[in-house]
């Protein structure tokens, strides 16, 4: 019992969450399930409270609290909200809080978390997209680890591990590329949300997988390695990797380039950030090097992927930019997914929206929410135009 690792876990009921419960039940001589947190999916939340037992629970709205406790006799301290998450995210003796929310409600909480001193294996890549800078500060001030879990920045953290950061000449982000890679340009304004859902290669939640389609994923992630690794935005370059069996790659200055290879498969990112710095069986399955029939490496082409500039854009611009993008981009997802808008419309609402703000300081955290919500009412009122229109 000495040994056992505490895990609160934010988003526990998503592919991440469910992902990292796997392992746990995998190892339950190592790991401890102390918190959970959810947003709206209290029949799966029941279940995990009954089978991992945790301290404190807690869900998106009040009303869901009321029914959930209905439904359990006995059981976890359950709360609700954004207090509610930052409960769990400090829960008494939790050593480490799996950031696994979607979206900009996981940015309080995890900065809870490190604020209490706990370790955070991050997934939540919005919070740093939205907040690296004020994160890493919490980070460096607190002295906690703060460990990877895209898949991308795992490889990236692993390829460093042994080697001096003043050796690195660049960080190497592959991509898929989505299911629309050979799609011919023309046929994209007419692409399906269920046809943008069918990931080649991963299996993830949706508003991740219409992300891997635009290549704003890789997006987000450009600017998550910028803050994760310190890195300046010209070292950080992207790849389409079809195969998704390289998951990233570091290139040092004497030209060697350290990679790290697997299955597409989120257990083992998961399940290195949780035992790091040891290795566990993850339970996922072992690359088979024999069926590899080959591994490509092409640039993405930019008219295919204009989310990735926007990115790069936001980047540049720093400040609360890339909360702005964040935010437009969860928005025109959300009109994709619910055949409001086109495919070609989600770069250009973004655009838009970012067009209109014009970062002028640093700003605070409440800053950076202020900006997250004005984004978020902003592409709102550009799509009720856009409805208009057609
Ligand atoms: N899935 C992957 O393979 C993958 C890979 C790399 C990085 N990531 C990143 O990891 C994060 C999670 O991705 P995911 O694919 O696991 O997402 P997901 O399947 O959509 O799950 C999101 C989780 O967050 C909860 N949630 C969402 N909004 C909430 C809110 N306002 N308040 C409280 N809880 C809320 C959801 O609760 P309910 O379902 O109960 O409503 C669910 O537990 C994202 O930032 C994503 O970019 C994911």
């Amino acid at each position: 019992m000495e040994d056992m690792k505490r895990l609160a876990v934010l988003g526990s009921t998503g592919s991440i969450g469910q992902s990292t419960l796997e392992i746990v039940r995998r190892h339950p001589d190592r790991f401890k399930v102390v918190g959970l947190a959810a947003g709206r999916n209290i029949r799966l939340l029941k279940k995990q409270i009954e089978e991992f037992n945790p301290a404190v629970v807690s869900v998106c709205l009040e009303e869901d609290r009321a029914a959930l406790k209905k439904q359990l006799s006995g059981g976890p301290i359950l709360t609700y909200g954004e207090d509610g998450a930052n409960s769990v995210a400090g829960a008494e003796g939790a050593d480490l809080v799996v950031s696994a929310f979607s979206g900009a409600a996981g940015l309080r909480p995890t900065l809870t978390a490190i604020g209490a001193g706990k370790d955070v294996a991050i997934a939540n890549k919005e919070v740093l997209v939205m907040a690296g800078s004020l994160v890493m500060a919490e980070v460096r001030e607190k002295g906690i680890r703060l460990l990877p879990i895209d898949s991308e920045h795992s490889a990236i953290f692993q390829s460093m591990e042994g080697h001096r950061r003043e050796d690195i000449r660049s960080l190497l982000l592959t991509a898929s590329g989505g299911p629309f890679l050979n799609t011919p340009l023309k046929r994209l304004s007419s692409v399906t949300p269920e046809e943008a859902l069918a990931h080649p290669n991963w299996d993830m939640g949706n508003k991740v997988t219409i992300d891997s389609a635009t290549l704003m994923n890789k997006g987000l992630e450009v600017i998550e390695a910028r803050w994760l690794f310190t890195m300046e935005p010209e070292c950080i370059k992207v790849f389409i990797h079809p195969q998704s069996v390289i998951h990233s790659m570091v290139e040092y200055i004497d030209g060697s380039i350290m990679a790290q290879m697997g299955t597409p498969d989120m257990k083992g990112p998961i399940s290195y950030a949780l035992s790091y710095p040891e290795r566990i069986d993850s339970g996922a399955p072992p690359l088979d090097l024999i069926t590899l029939k080959s591994l490509e490496f092409f640039e993405p082409d930019m008219k295919r992927f204009p989310c990735l500039n926007l990115a790069f854009a936001a980047l540049e611009e720093g400040k609360a930019m890339p909360a702005a993008l964040n935010a437009a981009d969860e928005v025109a997802v959300e009109a994709f997914l619910k055949k409001r808008i086109p495919f070609t419309v989600i770069p250009e609402l973004i655009e838009s929206v970012m067009s209109e703000h014009s970062p002028h300081n640093e700003y605070d955290l409440d800053g950076i929410v202020e900006i997250d919500r004005w984004a978020h009412r902003r592409a709102n009122e550009l799509l009720d135009k856009y409805d208009k229109l057609i």
